[in-house]
């Protein structure tokens, strides 16, 4: 078929935006759009060059990589340094797989299998056992000289020395993976939001902060004054040779990385070798369920033929080499639109600013809402209706506004403005007190508030009852059948049967949910209960020490204080809460539909806790912040909010408090991150480093 005008005008406007974005990736570490939706852009070129051979051309990004910006030095590497070949899915890699097998002649192959490490690629040089140079990949022929920079990478030998007396080559080129750990990460946000903080006090601009540990690692790496990349506790796995002189021959890459192990590289311990793709395909899935136990970020496996004489027989295309292949995960950040700010109101009254976005497909699931946490964190970010927004959900945990594109925000865009009144019809004006985050709505009558308490009753954390979601809970408040979570207990059929959906079984289902939800545990009625403050582990406390919600109700604050955990402000608020006298009516409703007071079911978790205090500060994945410290409380440890020298571990989350952190570096204190979390749970003791 001939190739069209139009086609023609596809292929240049692809091409343009595929060199703009690797600019921006490349040249300037601000990528506008994320890894996964440039790989489609240069996909649909690469399909279209396929079909249409004519219209390939020397200078296609499809067959050359990266930008070639240069503002440091250039490096030119003596063995190029070539990109990957993507598959996108495992029969992409099964494809590649037959490809490769057949290229050999279908002699049996081993397959080198390794994390894909999200960071910068680098070649290390040593001549005679010196290191004397440090080069970025830039286009994959001419690099940036980082030398000074990666000078100050602890983990870089600067100078080689087998452990094993063996051979040091007059020319050693080593490339791997330059990155951020996370916990370096979160320190340095943490560091950058408080400085932003300090600017917006000064009536400043915030600054950006980087946006992944990828950006800034990149950062940090161009940073013209070594002694701030030393401050930014950079890291690196070796996974490959490029130029040697005057070493042993070498078979294999496990032999390769056996020699580099002795030199002092650091070798990434997933690296595993295996005999046939379905074990690489196991591999593979392995790898994306449990990418976020580690405490760096990875978005794919590498896998690379083992024998080296192979790979040497398969060669090169002219953008990547036949012998390996990088599997990409599903994508985790994404760029999309924000389309507007809202704000929800929680039980509590605190108003939480949320984004709505275009809907973007992260982590296989697709996200349209995000949470944006708090009135500063919106400030913070300075994200705004209309700009193009990286979001980010990392597996299970809550999707998250990471920031603006600032390069492609609207002209003429303004910051946005926290509501003054409470989105309710009742409009009460919102309040936020001093030395608190939140901002609120203080109207015990607000309707939205009202609702968040009956959906916050029936959740799982607390009563349980399914089938009692969100929309029934505003069906039956739009209705007026329920206006506190007593009257969920007067429920009758012939109401729910007046709710769009519910027919005769559905409204029995539910009805026998409700009636379930009576005999409840202590602990969970005094949750769903919504007092502030007062999550499961206290709830468990109390109901250890009291027995029954009579006992507590008659129970002086100082009685309540003297538990573990509860403290004053805990105690007065349980008081107070039971002093009120809607909530007295509420109780009233419990006793007489016969809601139990004093079910006491003991904690089976092992406890291997007892007698430590771990201190938890931020979100940590898979759990909620009280569900951490229920989780310890739970095997006998304590919780505390604070960290001093008698603490055992600080577990550290995402946004985590930036105090605490210091003060565990300060004293010494062993800091753990969700996956030394839960190996701590289920064994009592610290993960081994
Ligand atoms: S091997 C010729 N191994 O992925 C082989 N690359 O998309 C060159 N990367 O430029 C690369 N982890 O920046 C290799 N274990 C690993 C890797 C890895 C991350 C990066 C590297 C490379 C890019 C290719």
């Amino acid at each position: 078929m001939p190739v069209s005008k139009d086609l023609k005008k596809n292929v240049m406007i692809l091409r343009a935006q595929i060199a703009h974005h690797n600019e921006m990736y490349h040249g300037q570490d601000s990528p506008e759009i994320s890894d996964a939706e440039f790989d489609l852009l240069l996909l649909k070129l690469k399909e279209i060059e396929s079909k249409y051979p004519e219209l390939v051309e020397e200078l296609s990004p499809s067959q050359i990589i990266g930008s070639g910006f240069t503002t440091f030095d250039p490096v030119t590497h003596r063995v190029p340094m070539t990109s990957l070949d993507n598959a996108m899915d495992m029969s992409e890699l099964q494809q590649w797989g037959e490809r490769a097998s057949k290229g050999l002649g279908g002699v049996p192959m081993k397959f080198a299998c390794e994390l894909k490490i999200d960071g910068l690629a680098l070649s290390i040089r040593y001549e005679n056992g010196v290191l004397v140079q440090a080069a970025t990949r830039g286009d994959g022929k001419i690099g940036e000289d980082v030398t000074a920079n990666i000078r100050t990478i602890s983990v870089v030998p600067k100078e080689l020395k087998s452990k094993s007396n063996k051979k040091i080559p007059s020319v050693l080129e080593v490339r791997g993976e330059v990155y951020m750990s996370m916990v370096a990460f979160e320190k340095l946000r943490v560091a950058k939001q408080s400085e932003n903080e300090k600017r917006i006090a000064e009536g400043k601009k915030p600054e950006a902060v980087p946006a992944n540990p990828r950006n800034a690692a990149a950062g940090s790496l161009r940073q013209k004054n070594p002694a701030v990349t030393a401050t930014r506790e950079l890291s690196f796995w070796a996974y490959q040779l490029g130029e040697v002189v005057g070493a042993q021959t070498f078979i294999s890459h496990a032999q390769t990385f056996e020699f580099l192990r002795d030199l002092g590289f650091p070798i990434n311990p997933q690296a595993i070798t295996v005999s046939s793709l379905p074990e690489v395909i196991e591999f593979c899935s392995n790898c994306e369920t449990n990418r976020h136990k580690l405490d760096y970020e990875i978005d794919g496996v590498v896998v690379k033929l083992d024998d080296l004489a192979q790979r040497e027989q398969l060669g090169f295309t002219s953008r990547a080499p036949r012998w390996a292949i990088a599997v990409k995960f599903a994508p985790e950040e994404r760029n999309t639109i924000l389309k507007n700010i809202s704000v929800s109101i929680g039980r509590t009254g605190r108003a939480t600013p949320f984004a709505e976005l275009e809907p973007v497909v992260l982590s296989g699931s697709t996200v349209s809402m995000a949470t944006l946490h708090n009135r500063e964190q919106v400030q913070l970010k300075d994200v705004r209706p209309g700009d193009t927004v990286v979001v980010r959900k990392a597996g299970d945990v809550i999707p998250e506004v990471v920031g603006p594109v600032l390069a492609l925000r609207p002209k003429n865009s303004k910051p946005w403005k926290f509501p003054a009144t409470c989105v309710c019809e009742l409009k009460s004006t919102f309040v936020q007190l001093e030395g608190e985050s939140d901002t609120r709505c203080v109207e015990p009558e607000c309707p939205f508030q009202r609702d968040q308490r009956i959906i916050h009753f029936a959740s799982r954390g607390a009563m349980d009852i399914e089938g009692l979601g969100e929309k029934t809970v505003f069906a039956l408040s739009d209705k007026n059948f329920v206006a506190d979570i007593g009257d969920l207990y007067s429920l009758t059929i012939e109401m729910l049967l007046q709710l769009d959906g519910f027919a005769e079984l559905s409204a029995t289902n539910l009805l026998t949910a409700i009636n379930n939800s009576k005999s409840r545990p202590l602990p969970k009625l005094l949750v769903g209960l919504g007092i502030k403050n007062l999550g499961p582990a206290a709830a468990e406390s109390l109901a250890r020490r009291f027995d029954s919600l009579d006992a507590i109700i008659s129970a002086k604050p100082e009685q309540l204080s003297e538990i573990d955990g509860l403290g004053d402000v805990i105690a007065n608020k349980i008081t107070a809460w039971f002093a009120d006298e809607s909530h007295q009516a509420i109780i009233k409703k419990f006793r007489s539909a016969g809601v139990e007071f004093g079910n006491l079911v003991v904690s089976s978790a092992p406890q291997n806790l007892v007698g430590k205090a771990v201190v938890v500060t931020g979100t940590v994945e898979g759990f909620s912040r009280e569900g951490a410290q229920h989780a310890i409380t739970n095997r006998g440890g304590k919780s505390p909010g604070s960290v001093s020298a008698k603490t055992f571990a600080l577990v550290v989350g995402a946004e985590p408090g930036a105090s605490k952190l210091m003060k565990a570096e300060q004293l010494g204190i062993a800091i753990i991150d969700a996956a030394g979390f839960l190996e701590l749970l289920e064994t009592g003791k610290l993960p081994k480093k």
